[in-house]
């Protein structure tokens, strides 16, 4: 008889326990605010900083919103907007003139506007909403905003590495392949073993004006007209010997 009733006593407080630590806090906490964590901005942006609260209590006239900045290089947090009843934004100092209250109580939401952000702005936000009688519980939130400057630089290293990566590399490949085409070894080697006894022999026996060794060294096109130019020149001055009219013909 005994063992049962203790039984069902252990198991109360177990209970009791449970409900004392984790079911009871929640009515204490009846107000819970929530921020993003983070907003990135550019310079010169329009950003809002959203501020949403729910409370067990419908918000009346008494209820009052705080907002506080601390920049990211420290120092105390500084408030700069308070709400009750209506917004009383700033009108000087760092945020001066730039911020826009854009909440709606009724529905939760305590969300503020901050215009033309600059990188000053860095820094850490915090939303606070009091709600009596729910004053307790997650009552604070805060956001993090970094305004970076507004680069074409994004845009611009985009291009920069397309360009490297992609064309510089395929221009290269495409310079190459042209190269090959017009000037393969093989007939350049060719063409400097055929050439250099005509030149030496023809160009020096008949006196063709301009015709000298330098032009060993002139590319593949160059040759090309050399040729049609020798050629030019072989047929006033002298009946051309068959093989060469044939090499002249395959040739580039
Ligand atoms: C934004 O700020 C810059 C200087 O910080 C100012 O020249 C410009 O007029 C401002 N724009 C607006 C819309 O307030
Ligand atoms: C704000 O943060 C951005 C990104 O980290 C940085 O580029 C900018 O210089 C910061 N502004 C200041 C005033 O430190």
């Amino acid at each position: 008889m005994r063992r049962p009733l203790r039984r069902t006593s252990a198991l109360n407080v177990v209970l009791l326990l449970y409900w004392l630590c984790c079911l009871a806090p929640s009515p204490v906490s009846s107000i819970i605010v929530t921020t993003p964590p983070e907003v990135h901005a550019s310079k010169g942006d329009t950003v809002t900083l959203s501020c949403s609260f729910t409370s067990t209590s419908r918000p009346t006239s008494r209820m009052t919103v705080d907002w506080s900045y601390r920049p990211q290089s420290g120092g105390p947090p500084m408030m700069f907007l308070h709400f009750s009843s209506r917004a009383y934004p700033p009108t000087e100092g760092q945020f001066g003139g730039r911020i826009r209250w854009q909440g709606t109580p009724a529905r939760g939401d305590a969300s503020i506007s901050l215009i033309n952000a600059t990188l000053n702005d860095n820094g850490t936000f915090t939303c606070t909403v009091r709600n009596p009688p729910d004053v307790h519980g997650s009552t604070t939130s805060h956001t993090v905003l970094t305004v970076t400057p507004r680069v074409p630089s994004i845009r611009f290293s985009d291009v920069a590495v397309l360009l490297f990566f992609i064309l510089l590399p395929s221009a290269v490949i495409t310079l190459i392949l042209i190269g090959r085409m017009m000037c393969p070894k093989k007939e350049r080697n060719q063409s400097k073993a055929h050439r250099s006894p005509i030149e030496v022999t023809e160009g020096d026996e008949y006196g063709i004006p301009g015709y000298t060794h330098k032009e060993d060294r002139a590319k593949c096109c160059d040759l090309y007209v050399m040729d049609s130019d020798e050629e030019y020149y072989l047929k006033d001055f002298k009946k051309r010997p068959p093989e060469a009219e044939g090499y002249a013909d395959s040739h580039c």
